[in-house]
């Protein structure tokens, strides 16, 4: 499905990125990992890089080739360490890298960003990551950012995933990206059994994790999310743009049924 695609992976080095690393090989992609840490076995060609800074994106599109098919955004952070380092990581950092490869990438090609159900709000917060969304680079004054934006310093995961669920539209009908046919689509899973879960449990507490994790009857495992990106990743996506596939066994159906009364 996706034989001789070369097909750039953030967040590799763990988790839903490097499980989507494996399976776009074993389908025949040339994979580019790019992560903070080293991974222990990766596929393709492994880059250091760090997407919390502007500098650290222009090093990493620096050293990237011409030719890309595809740009799997996995790489994310729990929102333990604070709302500054979240909204870097899960967006802002995201939004500058996807901006910054198109020159380098194949009209036709693809983008897939992973948000989450936590990003289930944006509809009620629609203002708010809008405003985030429509920022380009990253804010000057990260703490008057958050000020003026209304973000909690708790509240830094469930709002980067907001915005991303927004910006994800607004990308799909963005020049930029749709003048060469590039399709910005988001894949959004509920709890996966990856290291970044036990920080949920940390932040959220475990009866909310659980709580979720029993609306659908267990975890998901990497491997349940990395074929939907994948898939995103392929010409069979090619009618999809700008749209959110859950990938969490049914919670948003869950979530909706109980959200609206159905
Ligand atoms: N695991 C879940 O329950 C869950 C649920 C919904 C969404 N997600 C999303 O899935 C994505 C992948 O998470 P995961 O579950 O595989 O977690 P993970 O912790 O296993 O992987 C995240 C990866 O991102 C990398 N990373 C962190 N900061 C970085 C930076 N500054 N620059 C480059 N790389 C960086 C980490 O090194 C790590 O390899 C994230 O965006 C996360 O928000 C996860």
């Amino acid at each position: 499905m996706l034989f001789g695609k070369n097909i750039v992976i953030t967040g590799a080095a763990s988790g839903i990125g490097a499980r989507t690393a494996e399976l776009a090989s074993q389908m025949g992609a040339n994979v580019i990992c790019i992560d903070i840490n080293t991974p222990k076995h990766h596929y393709g060609t492994f880059l250091a890089g760090d997407l919390s800074s502007a500098e650290g994106v222009a090093k990493i599109v620096d050293r990237l080739p011409k030719e890309i098919h595809a740009l799997c955004n996995v790489a994310g952070v729990s929102g333990e360490a604070g709302a500054d380092i979240t909204l870097r990581v899960n967006f802002f950092g995201l939004k500058m890298l996807s901006e910054s490869i198109v020159g380098k990438m194949f009209s036709g090609g693809s983008i897939i960003n992973v948000a989450s159900i936590a990003g289930y709000g944006w509809r009620t917060n629609a203002k708010r990551a809008s405003a985030i969304a429509h920022t380009s680079g990253f804010p000057e004054n990260m703490a008057s950012f958050m000020e003026q934006n209304d973000i909690a310093n708790e509240l830094g995961y469930p709002i980067s995933k907001e915005a991303l669920l927004v910006w994800t539209q607004l990308a799909s009908q963005q020049a930029l990206f749709k003048d060469k046919s590039i399709r910005v689509n988001a894949v959004s899973p509920g709890p996966v059994e990856t290291p970044i879960i036990n920080e949920f449990r940390a932040v959220l507490g475990d009866d909310r994790v659980n709580a979720d994790i029993n609306k659908v009857g267990r975890p998901a495992t990497p491997s349940d999310i990395a074929p939907a990106i994948c898939f995103l990743c392929s010409d069979g996506a090619r009618w999809i743009n700008g749209h959110n596939l859950a990938t969490d066994g049914g919670l948003e159906a869950v979530v909706n049924k109980d959200t609206f009364e159905l």
